[in-house]
């Protein structure tokens, strides 16, 4: 997986391309993050999937980015839930509740975690996502106070401030995946354990880029939740240690997904029309 090439598309947003190759596939995703559509009714993320035979190089399957994005976006968060929250820890704090955010409190709600505490900027998604999944709609405060807190939002201020932390918190960082958006505090980062899923994307353009660029985190300090995964290196080392999941975003997740669909339309559960190129 070589890293993600960002395409700048100011004011309004940028692009990346995203290859990955594995498994016998390879994979490109033509993806945006343009933050303000929203506002319009229009996607944040959107965009197309190129899944193509990697032995022969034939284009298999087109699939919406947007579906996709989600699907490993949400799973990345409930898995770093599994590897690193504290024994025990069930309740969630959910601060964005628009599509990724609310992909992310369907897995963890579908890995046990929950009840949780839905925020969003305005009060809507919030109340659908807390009807959806039997939870409930809070202040910022509470969420970001919860066992668990996932963050989705489109990083322009911070919404986990250093007076939220609790002992044996996890927190999953999904919202910033560009340099220039944050959505924690500094003094949060400084103590926190930090993880992220794969260090030169975060580093560049993931929640600890500002920190990474001010010197005051190094490559030392955080470590890779695949490691972990893999067991490679060692996750959470006390009950009292408060995690941090940095989420950028991988290729090679969208290709996990990506096979999966695949594989789902050629045994027949998923319907798909033919196209001649
Ligand atoms: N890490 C990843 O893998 C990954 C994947 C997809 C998207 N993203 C990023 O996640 C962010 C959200 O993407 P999305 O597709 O879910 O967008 P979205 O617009 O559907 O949801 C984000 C929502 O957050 C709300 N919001 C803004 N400020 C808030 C605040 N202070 N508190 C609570 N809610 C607030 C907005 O109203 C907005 O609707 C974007 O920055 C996107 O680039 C990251």
């Amino acid at each position: 997986m070589p890293p993600e090439v960002y395409l700048e598309s100011p004011p309004n947003g940028d692009f990346r391309a995203m290859p990955a190759r594995g498994e016998g596939f390879a994979l490109l995703k033509w993806v945006t993050s343009f933050p303000h559509n929203s506002a319009h009714g229009l996607p944040v993320v959107t965009g197309a999937l190129l899944l193509s035979d990697a032995g022969t190089g034939a284009l298999r399957a087109i699939m919406d980015c947007g579906s996709i994005t989600s699907l490993r976006t949400g799973a990345a968060a409930a898995v770093s839930a599994q590897v690193l929250a504290a024994d025990g820890a069930r309740s969630v704090g959910v601060i964005g509740c628009g599509v990724n955010g609310a992909w992310a409190a369907r897995y963890l709600a579908a890995a046990g975690y929950g009840p949780g505490v839905c925020v969003h900027a305005v009060p809507e998604p919030a109340e659908t996502l807390a009807e959806e999944l039997g939870w409930r709609v809070g202040a910022r405060g509470e969420a970001a106070t919860q066992d668990v807190v996932v963050t989705v939002t489109p990083g322009e201020q911070p919404v986990v401030l250093g007076s939220d932390q609790r002992a044996g918190q996890h927190l999953a960082v999904l919202g910033a995946d560009v340099a220039g958006k944050s959505e924690v505090e500094l003094p949060v980062l400084e103590r926190c354990r930090l993880f992220c899923d794969e260090w030169q994307q975060a580093a560049g353009g993931g929640e600890l880029a500002g920190a990474v660029a001010a010197g005051l985190v190094s490559r030392d300090r955080v470590t890779q939740l695949g490691d972990v995964i893999a067991g490679r290196a060692e996750g959470r080392r006390s009950s009292e240690e408060v995690t941090l999941f940095d989420s950028t975003g991988l290729a090679i997740q969208d290709l996990g997904i990506a096979m999966a669909v695949y594989e789902a339309w050629r045994q027949g559960s998923v319907e798909a029309p033919a196209v001649a190129l």
